[in-house]
């Protein structure tokens, strides 16, 4: 009834879809930080679309590289053949990751990079003669994306509780959500010594079943959760003494969002794995990678006859041309623009402004780290999530885009904002929480 027929067939992701066709929040048009409605409302846009946009939107620089490379070269397998710009992202991706990470699987999304993370720890044990490692540890409140494996390791139920067990053999630590840490700027004190969950569990089934350690280094998806201190270094410890691979999760936390690479580096910790996506292309082309120790490499690669792949895992679509080529001119602008370099400068005012919200009585709980924050709106309904939804649709409606999970709101400004636009973007935000009762 009253619905556009227009609207009909395409059944949104993670939407509730009869309540956004009943009342539609489309965007037509974006130009740096801002969407535009068909109508030509402007909103400014306060988590780079889904964390993706981080130096702003339509920048010319990657719609030329990506129309060119369309011109030039559409589309090739990479399937016993390739060309020339995959190697060359390869190579420029490799110039950001930790030292040793120096290899790098393409696919085309952050769900399709955990899945290859699974395999490729599975396949390395296997050519080591581990191949009883088949179980993987995740944690609470943890988001890997909706594939299977992805499923399997997330922390969240509702992303779980439709689909069965995804894969078996997942086991998951707490999360490190605590209550004594509310309201804390940047990386708790609270909470380091839940890194030996990992020991329980190791104890449990047997470190020598255990093939890798998933974790986001700053929990995104559920709300932004830098670690506590000392808990990675304790993950590491850990998974150096029982042979165990430990991935970083950092489709959210790569690319500068921490101000740094990327969060491995903010916090000292070099994983043996890294998923990336999101800003890898900037948003403008779907693709997501996974950064490799070499020796995990080569265990796989310098193994089996020379006629056959070492690896049978791929997409059609990795390494895309266009995807390639959008990620070069993305890398190529981090640089020239010294992106991560102004996330430094930016985030201590960032943390300053979205801080100064605490005072709000419809505010639980604030948490920072880089360019990403986490609100959480008190829940009054008991319904989880409906205050979210409803602060979420509020905001758009005040001219401010803003993702919501659950009954937190997560604040990604692209890199390029400016001190005025975190001040509006608060600005709207302290209206709207206040408003709502
Ligand atoms: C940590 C993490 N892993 C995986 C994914 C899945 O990425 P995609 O939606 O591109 O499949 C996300 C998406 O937000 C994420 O935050």
């Amino acid at each position: 009834m009253g619905t556009a027929p227009l609207l009909d067939h395409f059944w949104l992701p993670f939407t509730p879809n009869r309540d956004f066709k009943a009342e539609p929040r489309l965007f037509a048009r974006a130009e740096g930080v801002h969407y535009f409605t068909p109508e030509g409302r402007k909103l400014l846009d306060g988590s780079s679309g889904l964390f993706c946009v981080a130096l702003g939107h339509g920048r010319r620089e990657i719609a030329d590289a990506v129309h060119q490379q369309l011109l030039a070269l559409d589309y090739t397998p990479t399937f016993m053949r390739a060309h020339p710009k995959a190697f060359e992202l390869a190579t420029r991706v490799t110039g950001f990751t930790p030292p040793g990470l120096d290899r790098v699987f393409f696919a085309n999304s952050g769900s399709e990079a955990v899945e290859t993370a699974m395999k490729i720890a599975l396949a390395y044990h296997r050519v080591r003669g581990e191949g009883q490692r088949t179980m993987f540890v995740s944690r609470e409140r943890a988001y890997h994306g909706v594939n299977m494996g992805g499923v399997a390791l997330s922390g969240l139920v509702k992303n779980r509780e439709s689909f069965g067990a995804g894969v078996p053999g997942v086991v998951h630590m707490r999360h490190t959500h605590l209550p004594e840490n509310r309201f804390t700027r940047g990386m708790p004190e609270k909470g380091g010594e839940l890194a030996d969950d990992l020991a329980r569990l190791g104890a449990l089934h047997g470190f020598a079943n255990i093939a890798a350690v998933f974790l986001e280094p700053i929990a995104g998806s559920t709300g932004c959760l830098p670690p506590p201190r000392g808990y990675l270094e304790r993950v590491r410890e850990l998974c150096d003494e029982h042979g165990i691979l430990l991935v970083f999760d950092e489709v959210i936390t790569g690319w500068g969002r921490t101000g740094h690479n990327f969060a491995a580096q903010a916090f000292g910790v070099t994983p043996d794995l890294i998923t990336m996506a999101k800003a890898l292309t900037n948003g403008t082309q779907p693709m997501g990678a996974v950064a490799v120790k070499r020796a995990v490499h080569d265990a796989i690669v310098e193994q089996g006859p020379r006629h056959a792949p070492e690896f049978f895992h791929g997409y059609t679509y990795s390494a895309h041309p266009a995807a390639c080529a959008a990620g070069l001119a993305t890398l190529a602008l981090f640089d020239a623009e010294r992106s991560f370099e102004k996330v430094r400068a930016l985030a201590p005012y960032f943390e300053e402004r979205v801080f100064s919200l605490c005072d709000l009585a419809t505010v639980a709980d604030v948490r920072c780290y880089g360019l990403l924050a986490g609100v959480d709106v008190r829940t009054k309904s008991g319904q989880p999530g409906l205050a979210g939804y409803e602060v979420q649709k509020r905001l758009f409606d005040r001219g401010l885009h803003v993702k919501a999970t659950g009954d937190s709101l997560l604040l990604a400004p692209a890199f390029v904002f400016e001190r005025a636009q975190v001040d509006e973007m608060v600005t709207i935000l302290r209206e709207v929480l206040s408003a709502f009762v």
